[in-house]
């Protein structure tokens, strides 16, 4: 197990600054995902902790001893780290038995000694039978599994993993999610995961980092992060949200684009404000806050996803396919509203909405 403490890391590649003052403490036997979309910098914090890369400024300790920073840098193989990569870094020519016995054969470890070894690994990630065949003989899942258990036969106390199954087919990726979070159970180790994938980040991580353009925009669990989101890039990162004009004043707020329409409105914000909706939060009711006509709907067997119109605007409703009703498409209907959440208009949506069209 291993505690890493990252302390205002800065990273610039020439003029590209990468990193911002980066600071976070992954504790030990934490599953921490770094999370954001591609290009923010969490491969480079990643190789940073590594020791692939060097800080520009800033510091990194692992179990509390520096390992980047000032004059001090400590290389990679002297950091007890694993590591897996995207793509599978199998060698083609060596079967499973040589490519996951491959850290110790270069350490000269007795022959007696690997076997054991490779035995232990292989049936921790389900590849016991698998020893003699070659990487062309495996599934993409096995060869990724493969990598695994040649990063975890140094036995490491901490576990660097690199959006590691972006290249699996989405049922193999949602079993293999699985897989990995039972066997940083079983070994207690440190993992930390990078991925641009927020279900993966959801399911498997006791803390994420989001980040966006080299600097973290908030940490927490999934529940937290995903409920309490601090600002409108988080909320629209983890999960459905769509995003509204409103002006909160006298306990209500007010939707110019929804020909005026209003909400119940108890929170502490007045003015212009940034109201995000998750899509499932909104409900067809008898009576509800907002009135508006049935554009569009589809139903998709577990959940029907809807497109409502109010006003000027085009709000989706996803309701529980249990919940099915049998409703006529330009159908005027009501709906309720479950929970939402209210950011001041600082303009950054306009900028977050820039980027995204
Ligand atoms: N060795 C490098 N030299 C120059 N620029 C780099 C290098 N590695 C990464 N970058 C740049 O740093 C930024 C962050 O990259 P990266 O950490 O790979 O992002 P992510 O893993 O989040 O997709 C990108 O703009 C990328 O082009
Ligand atoms: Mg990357």
């Amino acid at each position: 197990m291993a505690t890493v403490n990252i302390q205002n890391v800065t990273k610039a590649f020439g003029d590209n600054v990468v990193l911002r003052e980066f600071s976070a403490t992954f504790r030990d036997g934490e599953f921490i995902t770094l999370l954001g979309p591609s290009g923010c910098g969490k491969t480079t914090m990643l190789r940073i902790i590594a020791g692939f890369e060097k800080p520009t400024s800033g510091e990194v300790f692992i179990d509390g001893t520096l390992v980047s920073g000032g004059k001090t840098f400590i290389p990679p193989e002297k950091r007890g780290i694993g590591m897996v990569f995207q793509s599978y870094a199998v060698w083609p020519h060596m079967n499973v038995f040589d490519n996951v016995a491959y850290p110790l054969t270069i350490r000269h470890v007795p022959r007696a000694e690997i076997r054991t070894s490779v035995e232990r690994v292989l049936g921790i990630v389900h590849l016991s039978r698998y020893a003699d065949r070659f990487p062309s003989q495996l599934s993409g899942g096995q060869q990724q599994r493969v990598a695994l258990a040649r990063a975890l036969i140094a036995e490491p106390k901490l576990l660097l993993l690199d959006e590691p199954l972006s290249n699996l087919d989405a049922k193999l990726r949602e079993s293999m999610r699985f897989e990995i979070k039972e066997i940083q159970r079983r070994l207690g180790i440190t993992v930390v995961y990078v991925t641009h994938d927020q279900t993966e980040a959801m399911t498997m991580s006791d803390r994420i980092f989001l980040i966006n353009r080299g600097e973290i925009q908030q940490c927490g669990t999934p529940q937290e992060i995903y409920n309490n989101p601090v600002n409108q890039f988080v909320a629209d990162f983890l999960g459905k949200v769509d995003f509204f004009k409103g002006e909160a004043k006298d306990g209500r707020i007010v939707f110019p684009a929804m020909g005026g329409q209003s909400i119940p409105y108890a929170g502490p914000r007045t003015g212009k404000v940034d109201v995000a909706i998750r899509p499932e939060n909104l409900f067809f009711a008898e009576d509800g806050v907002l009135q508006g006509v049935l554009e569009t709907q589809y139903y998709l067997g577990d959940v029907d996803d809807c497109r409502v119109r109010v006003g000027d605007t085009l709000v989706r409703v996803i309701t529980n396919g249990y919940d099915h009703q049998s409703l006529r498409d330009g159908q005027a209907v009501s709906l309720g509203v479950r929970d939402f959440m209210v950011f001041e208009d600082d303009g950054l949506l306009e900028q977050m909405l820039e980027i995204n069209t």
